[in-house]
């Protein structure tokens, strides 16, 4: 049983999210986890690349699957990963939802969504659900938590996109970000502001607006700061990419470390910014 699933870039609307509000997301179709299954004598992980602590969540999410699917036999589980690990391109969505896709019968992304989730949760806790839904449809998303996934139009454009490395669990980020909220009511309009911006963003994306979404994204960052998910490294890069000529440029994902995205108005633009800045390369979204 083989099957592989994609990368996903959150563009507008993380944490926010997890309170409701609109986000947008989409899917990097090139950049792929694949996952291999065998009937096996006991429960095995083989991680290319993968420590110790992880595998034992992604064993945990295995025989959650082999509950799911009714499985009677042990599995080994093999896992090639394309996409970088623990950076906000969603490889444990990723990694869920090919597991998923290669032990169901359905291949309804719905269904492969929601069985997804199960597991996705014992890598986040209590995820959003934005992550499996992009990597399961393949299609860019406007996300409301518990509802089903508008699929949004987007100007096919250039964005580049720079890991900063080291990341904190989004767990632990989605929790310091709940305890903050709770502690400073006042930044609740932060939240409400971001799903704004997404809402806007949705518009900006179908016809284009590079410059419009250049803003928002800058606009974006300013409440993800004051969220206090950002990171000197983060702030470094953003940097990097402003002066590189990005339109505008915000941490994608959980943050604390993981990854930029930046929106520049030529893809050669964009290709040429990837090639200055470390760690960095441009991606055609669609
Ligand atoms: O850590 P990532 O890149 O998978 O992104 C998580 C996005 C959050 O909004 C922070 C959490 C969630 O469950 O949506």
């Amino acid at each position: 049983m083989k099957a592989s699933a994609c990368a996903k870039l959150i563009l507008f609307g993380e944490h926010s999210v997890v309170y409701g509000q609109p986000a947008i997301a989409v899917p990097l179709r090139s950049i792929r986890l694949k996952v291999e299954l065998k009937k096996s004598s006991q429960d095995k992980v083989s991680l290319k690349g993968v420590n110790a602590s992880d595998s034992k969540r992604v064993l945990s999410a295995l025989l959650i699957a082999r509950q799911q699917h009714n499985m009677p036999y042990h599995l080994r589980l093999r896992i090639d990963s394309g996409i970088p690990l623990k950076c906000g391109m969603g490889s444990s969505a990723a990694l869920s939802v090919a597991v998923t896709s290669a032990l169901s019968k359905s291949k309804d992304p719905s269904t492969v969504a929601a069985a997804a989730l199960e597991l996705e949760r014992v890598f986040h806790g209590t995820p959003s659900g934005i992550d499996v839904a992009v990597s399961a449809y393949e299609k860019p998303v406007f996300f409301i938590r518990g509802k089903k996934p508008i699929f949004i139009r987007i100007r096919p454009m250039w964005i580049l996109v720079a890991n900063s490395g080291g990341r904190t669990p989004t767990r632990t980020v989605v929790q310091q970000v709940r305890m903050k909220l709770q502690k400073n009511p006042a930044l609740w309009q932060a939240i409400r502001n971001m799903g704004a911006i997404a809402a806007t963003a949705r518009a900006a994306l179908a016809k284009g607006d590079i410059k419009k979404l250049g803003r928002l994204m800058n606009l974006n960052q300013t409440y993800l700061r004051w969220l206090g998910v950002s990171s000197p490294k983060l702030e470094g890069l953003i940097r990097s990419a402003l002066d590189s000529g990005a339109l505008g440029a915000k941490l994608s994902g959980a943050g604390r470390g993981g990854c930029i995205v930046a929106v520049y108005a030529t893809k050669a633009e964009a290709q040429s910014a990837a090639r200055k800045i470390k760690g960095a390369f441009a991606v055609r979204i669609s």
